[in-house]
């Protein structure tokens, strides 16, 4: 077993009785048992299945506190300042907010990162991997038991072209540890064929996308395999539930490559219900500012999400000066 050490910025006391550290974070204290992880801030508590939990925390961590808001759920998350990061409990949920219930604290990044790495660290038990589905990893629940450090320090795939330029991420294959998956068994591995001309063999490139995405281990998880400026290609492939529930700061467009995923689409700032939406093989969706949204695959599938990283948009749309929709039909 790795031991784990604790960076002196991360707030932690422990072992508690079931063997995980106890963590705090502005008014926030954090702790688990064989189960349930718990939340409690100075004007509510708050209970969560620690399998979800840690696949929240997972995210949160990989994605460096993402485009906006990451709800863990409907009552706890995050807000990305880009710089700093409000932690909230009830803030995006009208029954809280209306109970005065609601509580944020704003933290510097570098402490919630450190604290946030160190909590999936340590409850993370061994052989649960937070990034895999349910139905190709082992559980998450009982008393301390190892870790799983390789798992939960991932490196993300961001591509700073495209997937197989020279100088950047490189094709997957059995030989590199990216079998296909069991449920893409029938995705052809065949390679486009490019023929540059002389003086430009550096520029020119292409790659199977399906092929790609077909050996991926982790669901939920998008990657840049290109980029246009602020354009990013951020395919991921899904499998069971989103486990945030995503209130961008911008427009995203989805585009369903394969399959079928249902999305739960709620008002960004109370999480009234405001639409259901079925996306089939060929569909593609622009996902306005102003909602949240959690999707459902019941198999394994393939989803494009394109978005915009311009530093500029959130608050162009704040203010006014941008729509929240990226297209009027
Ligand atoms: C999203 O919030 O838009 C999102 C996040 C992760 C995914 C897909 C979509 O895998
Ligand atoms: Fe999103």
């Amino acid at each position: 077993m790795t031991t784990l050490t604790i960076p002196p910025q991360v707030r932690a006391e422990g072992p508690n009785e079931q063997g995980y550290q106890v963590f705090s974070l502005g008014e926030f204290l954090f702790s688990r048992d064989e189960y349930f992880a718990y939340i409690t801030w100075p004007t509510g508590r708050h209970v969560m299945s620690v399998d979800a939990f840690l696949r929240a925390l997972q995210r949160d961590v990989a994605w460096d506190f993402f485009y906006g808001i990451v709800n863990f759920d409907g009552v706890l998350g995050t807000v990305n300042h880009y710089g700093s990061v409000d932690l909230f409990g009830g803030r995006y949920n009208d029954a809280y907010r209306k109970a005065e219930l609601d509580h944020v604290d704003r933290i510097d990044t570098p402490v919630i990162r450190e604290t946030f790495k160190a909590m999936l660290a340590d409850w993370t038990n061994e052989g649960f991997d937070p990034f895999a589905s349910p139905e190709e990893t082992g559980s998450a629940f009982g008393l301390k038991r190892g870790g799983n450090l390789a798992a939960v320090t991932r490196r993300r795939v961001t591509a700073t072209r495209m997937v197989s330029m020279p100088d950047d991420e490189a094709l997957r294959s059995d030989a590199n540890g990216h079998p296909v998956n069991r449920m893409f068994a029938d995705v052809s591995q065949d390679e486009p064929e490019v023929t540059a001309e002389p003086g430009f063999e550096g520029e020119v490139a292409s790659f199977n996308l399906f092929a790609y995405l077909s050996r991926s281990a982790v669901t939920w998880n998008p990657s840049v395999v290109s980029v246009c400026r602020d354009s990013l290609y951020c395919p991921t492939t899904e499998e069971y539930i989103l486990p945030i529930i995503h209130g961008n700061d911008r427009a995203e467009w989805f585009v369903q490559l394969s399959d079928e995923i249902i999305w739960d689409v709620e008002d960004r700032d109370t999480g009234a219900k405001r639409a259901k939406v079925v996306m089939k093989a060929g569909d593609v969706a622009a996902m306005p500012a102003d909602i949240r949204h959690q999707g459902y695959a019941p198999k394994r599938c393939m989803l494009l999400v394109w978005e915009n990283a311009s530093s500029k948009i959130p608050e162009l749309i704040s203010s006014g000066k941008f729509p929240s929709q990226p297209v009027v039909f």
